[in-house]
């Protein structure tokens, strides 16, 4: 059996999150810049970011077609979603729930600066340092976090525990509960 253990409440992401959004409306003020959430992690962090942010924004989200994690990439993975083929003139910023090994994050910024935005920063809340094999630069980060799994928040595991508003950490439950 698995069970959640928190790591940290829905409070504590709320004030990370509230000190995340003054860096960034201080970055972009005077601008009009495209967030990208990679779907589907990020999407409860997307909406509470953007609420918090009150700066003119545009949103879009993509999907990234899967290829095995550790595993090599082919550098074909396939970018589904809204996202227009020309970034000219848009200040992008990436939306990640969090950066594990830095593959994914990796090979989208490849992808993104193709299309040549003016400029391209990357925000994640969730940053498992320990994890990571592709160095990848974070404008604004959220929580560093061990080298555990982690659900709630938007994240998953097996499609399960998304729905939870804390991060926990997902346990094996082995012990026996005492009387
Ligand atoms: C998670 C997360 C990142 C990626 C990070 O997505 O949202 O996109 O993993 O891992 P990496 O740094 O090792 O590449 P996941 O593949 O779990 O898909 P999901 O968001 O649809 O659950």
């Amino acid at each position: 059996m698995k069970k959640p253990r928190l790591l940290f409440s829905a409070e504590e992401i709320k004030r990370v999150e509230e000190r995340l959004a003054e860096e960034i409306r201080r970055d972009y003020q005077n601008k009009y810049p495209l967030l990208v959430s990679v779907l589907k992690g990020s999407f409860v962090f997307m909406a509470d970011l953007i609420r918090l942010l009150n700066l003119p924004l545009e949103v879009e989200f993509v999907r990234l077609s899967s290829y095995g994690k550790g595993t090599v990439t082919s550098g074909k993975v396939r970018v589904t979603g809204g996202l227009r083929s020309s970034l000219k003139g848009k200040d992008v910023l990436v939306i990640e729930d969090i950066v594990d090994t830095g593959l994914t994050l990796k090979f989208f910024l490849d992808y993104l600066q193709q299309r040549k935005p003016t400029s391209l920063k990357v925000c994640a809340l969730f940053d498992k340092a320990p994890r990571r094999q592709f160095p990848v630069p974070i404008d604004y980060r959220g929580f560093t976090i061990p080298d555990a799994f982690v659900v709630g928040y938007g994240l998953d595991w097996d499609e399960k525990y998304r729905y939870i508003p804390d991060l926990c950490i997902l346990e094996e439950e082995n012990e026996p509960e005492r009387a």
